[in-house]
């Protein structure tokens, strides 16, 4: 029941009519039984909003696209994540002092570890964009061995030089992704509603790799139709949307997330 005690949660971004976050979280308060509520709120002028959220007192926002980078400008400090990655998906205010936090990293590298180890692993990660930042940061910490492939050479290189990571091609050179243990897709190139391309050849995949494609709609991308037809093991890319949330549900309530709950709430919804 929302009344004078509701507690009120939002995500901020331009567009996010499309995002799952409200369903997801909340059902998992309605599980718990929690007094908060979650909405969406299309946000173009990202100042007067964190403005705004201070003069109200609101205890989070979960923030998206395109202000994911510009946020902690606005903020009173970030965590050690945030600040490295140089984006964040959370702020929390903690009596008046908003923080920044990122569980994108977080909720890519749990997708990914449900199924392997990621220590001494040789991963071909494609983009060098925001999303590609997060995941180097998690892969770099599980101590994998990360080569960029992305379609602009310099963008893969400044990536390099940051994280110290191995080596960059083009993701034209199936030969050398194919050498690889695990493919992360950080690129936007399968997304609705361009669904039918992928971001590399299928001779880049081999049977015994790990293929995850952080797109997630479609659900089954063309990238994991191929893979699952090398008989590679593939990884959805809801999943990181799943972890990632559970990880701020976590931060806001200091509750144990409905893990189960949430993906219900999410997959019926992404369907
Ligand atoms: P995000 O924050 O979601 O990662 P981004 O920072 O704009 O978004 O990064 C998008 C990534 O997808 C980049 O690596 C981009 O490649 P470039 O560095 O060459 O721009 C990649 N990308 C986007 N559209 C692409 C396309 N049609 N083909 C290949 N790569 C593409």
């Amino acid at each position: 029941m929302i009344n004078a005690n509701t507690k009120i949660c939002c995500i901020i971004g331009n567009p996010v009519g499309h995002s799952l976050s409200p369903q997801m979280h909340n059902a998992a308060f309605t599980e718990l039984s929690l007094n908060y509520v979650f909405t969406a709120l299309k946000v173009t002028h990202l100042k007067k909003a964190v403005e705004a959220f201070r003069t109200l007192g609101l205890p989070a926002v979960v923030v998206t696209v395109p202000h994911k980078m510009d946020i902690l400008k606005y903020v009173d400090g970030a965590d050690e994540s945030a600040a490295k990655i140089g984006a964040a998906n959370l702020i929390i205010n903690r009596n008046g002092r908003l923080t920044a936090y990122n569980t994108d990293w977080t909720g890519a590298l749990k997708s990914l570890k449900e199924i392997t180890d990621l220590k001494g692993k040789k991963v071909a990660l494609l983009g060098a964009g925001g999303a590609a930042r997060a995941l180097v940061f998690g892969l770099k910490k599980e101590g994998s061995l990360v080569s960029v492939f992305n379609r602009t050479r310099s963008h893969a290189s400044q990536l390099k030089e940051e994280f110290c990571l191995e080596e960059v091609f083009s993701l034209t050179d199936s030969a050398k992704i194919s050498e690889n243990d695990i493919i992360v897709n950080t690129t936007s190139v399968g997304m609705e509603p361009d669904d039918k391309v992928s971001p590399i050849a299928d001779e880049s995949i081999r049977s015994s790799q790990i293929v995850f494609d952080i797109v997630y709609t479609p659900h089954m991308t063309k990238l994991l139709s191929d893979a699952k037809k090398k008989g590679a093991a593939i990884v959805h890319g809801y999943k990181m949307v799943l972890y990632g949330g559970t990880g701020i549900f976590e931060q806001i309530t200091g509750k144990r997330a409905p893990v189960r709950v949430m993906e219900e709430a999410l997959l019926k919804n992404l369907k």
